[in-house]
């Protein structure tokens, strides 16, 4: 089997049947290998290899607790792993140790952060600015229409003066991702960017991220359970079990997969997708 791992075209991971492409040579945007992580002797993460490609959107299923949250984390310096490396565009993060070190990153990644709470003391346009107000020299003027072509491009325009308490949950998401995509970021992390929403809402939520990769041309990792989203999404998935990657590949060798894990984790999304 000569298929490169992690290439856009093989599952990376070797497996009976998969067709050997040779694949172009590609320099991935992000990189984990042979991460661990452990938190009071609670093993989270047990050698994670894995390549992210530059525009790729790549979608991080597993169960509650398997460290998606855990792995994501890593990639904005809010969790160091306990042996191994992940390089960001060619930077290993373990030689980022101060938070000057990793402003120049966390200025090209936005993190939508799970539950994404808007500050309730401030306006929606007030929320979408704050990374803005933070991290640059920008005039008002300019910050001003940034908030206003933040919030179209997420299907919010005319909604700054509003309260966060005034709009619906699927609205909220949206006007925490304006706020995500206020510094123009090369990266973006959805984390559980569906969770909570009814199924339509979550649909409308999953195509405007689809939007987003498409116009904005981005690298994404979205984290989720979310089989309807991964569905819309995802160029790649990977399926993280008990620390460590069982699955990658594409979506429908997800739903064609023979693996275990990857038939158990079907059962009981789809059980939950039908109730
Ligand atoms: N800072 C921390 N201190 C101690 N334990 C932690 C910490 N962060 C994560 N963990 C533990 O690591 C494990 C993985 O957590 P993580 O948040 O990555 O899960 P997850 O896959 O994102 O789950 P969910 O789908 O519920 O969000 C959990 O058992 C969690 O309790
Ligand atoms: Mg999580």
């Amino acid at each position: 089997m000569s298929s490169l791992p992690n290439s856009p075209y093989s599952s990376g991971l070797e497996h009976e049947g998969a067709t050997p492409f040779p694949a172009p040579a590609r320099t991935p945007l992000i990189s984990y290998r042979g991460v661990y992580k452990s938190f009071n002797d609670k093993q989270v993460l047990e050698g994670i290899d894995l390549d992210i490609y530059e525009g790729e959107t790549l979608v991080i299923l597993g169960r509650s607790g398997s460290g998606k949250t855990v792995m994501t984390s890593i990639l904005v310096g809010l969790v160091q792993p306990d042996t191994g490396v992940v390089t960001v565009a060619g930077v290993d993060l373990s030689t980022l140790t101060t938070d000057y070190d990793w402003l120049e990153l966390r200025l090209k990644t936005g993190y939508l952060f799970q539950g994404s709470a808007l500050y309730d003391s401030m306006t929606v346009g007030e929320n979408v600015a704050f990374p803005m107000v933070q991290h640059t020299n920008w005039s008002m003027e300019e910050i001003s229409r940034r908030v206003h072509e933040k919030l179209a491009q997420v299907g919010l325009a005319d909604t700054e003066n509003l309260e966060p308490s005034a709009l619906s949950g699927g609205m909220q998401r949206r006007a925490a991702l304006a706020r995500t995509l206020a510094l123009d970021p090369q990266i973006i992390i959805y984390d559980e960017p569906t969770a909570g929403l009814d199924p339509i809402t979550g649909d409308e939520i999953a195509h405007l991220i689809r939007r987003l990769q498409q116009t904005l041309s981005v690298t994404s990792i979205v984290v989720t359970h979310d089989l309807r989203l991964t569905e819309t999404v995802a160029d790649r998935l990977a399926l993280l079990y008990q620390g460590v990657m069982v699955f990658l590949g594409t979506f429908e060798e997800f739903m064609k997969s023979d693996h275990p894990e990857v038939r158990r984790f079907l059962h009981y999304e789809i059980q939950e997708d039908k109730s």
